[in-house]
């Protein structure tokens, strides 16, 4: 993970805001239980998720992300279990979390398989860059950016319960013009 250790080189833990899904849906998810924040960068979504008590497993390619995630976490009193693992060639399978947040990864062939590490009932919430490039933000590579509907599409067999993907629809200097939030539980 070459580029990203470089990314994450020059940013620091804590300067991160977590993924709007998760602020925006606080009421949908767990009391309590085990998370992971998958593909976490600097686990921003990891800490917010720590300080409200839940027990926090946080999964990213980059040491150096890793590292920092682990200094940030001690130096404010919150456990998280911080592990560098290759999602793309490791992926996980064991059925053992409550919530599963991705927030801006995607990698297609290994996407349904978030489904699996679920327990049933748990929530998988996902935010990332939809459609194609328009405003400069995001990847431009189609590989790394979801498709109008492909999270109702590969997860048809789950509960969803929140979805939002805005679309050209409506006042295009509002709303979330570039990007998909979901929301479901394994059934
Ligand atoms: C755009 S960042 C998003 C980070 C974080 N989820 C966030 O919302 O800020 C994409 C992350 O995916 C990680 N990543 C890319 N390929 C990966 C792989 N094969 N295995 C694990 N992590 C990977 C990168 O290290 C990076 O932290």
């Amino acid at each position: 993970m070459p580029d990203w250790d470089q990314h994450y080189l020059l940013r620091e833990a804590g300067e991160q805001s977590p993924a709007d899904v998760l602020i925006q849906n606080e009421h949908l998810l767990p009391v309590s239980g085990k998370v992971l924040d998958y593909a976490c960068g600097l686990g921003a979504n990891a800490c917010w998720l720590a300080a409200k008590g839940y027990s926090v497993t946080a999964w990213d390619g980059s040491a150096i992300a890793i590292d920092k995630i682990k200094k940030y976490a001690a130096s404010q009193a919150l456990t998280i279990h911080a592990e560098v693992r290759d999602l793309e060639n490791n992926p996980p399978t064991a059925a053992e979390f409550d919530l599963v947040i991705v927030s801006f990864f995607l990698h297609r062939p290994t996407l349904k398989k978030l489904q699996a590490i679920l327990k049933p009932g748990g929530l998988l919430c996902y935010q990332t860059f939809s459609g194609e490039q328009s405003n400069g933000r995001g990847p431009s590579n189609p590989e790394f950016r979801l498709q109008q509907g492909e999270l109702l599409k590969t997860f048809a067999d789950m509960k969803i319960l929140f979805y939002r993907e805005d679309n050209g629809v409506g006042n295009l200097q509002q709303g979330l013009r570039d990007q998909v939030m979901f929301i479901a539980a394994k059934k």
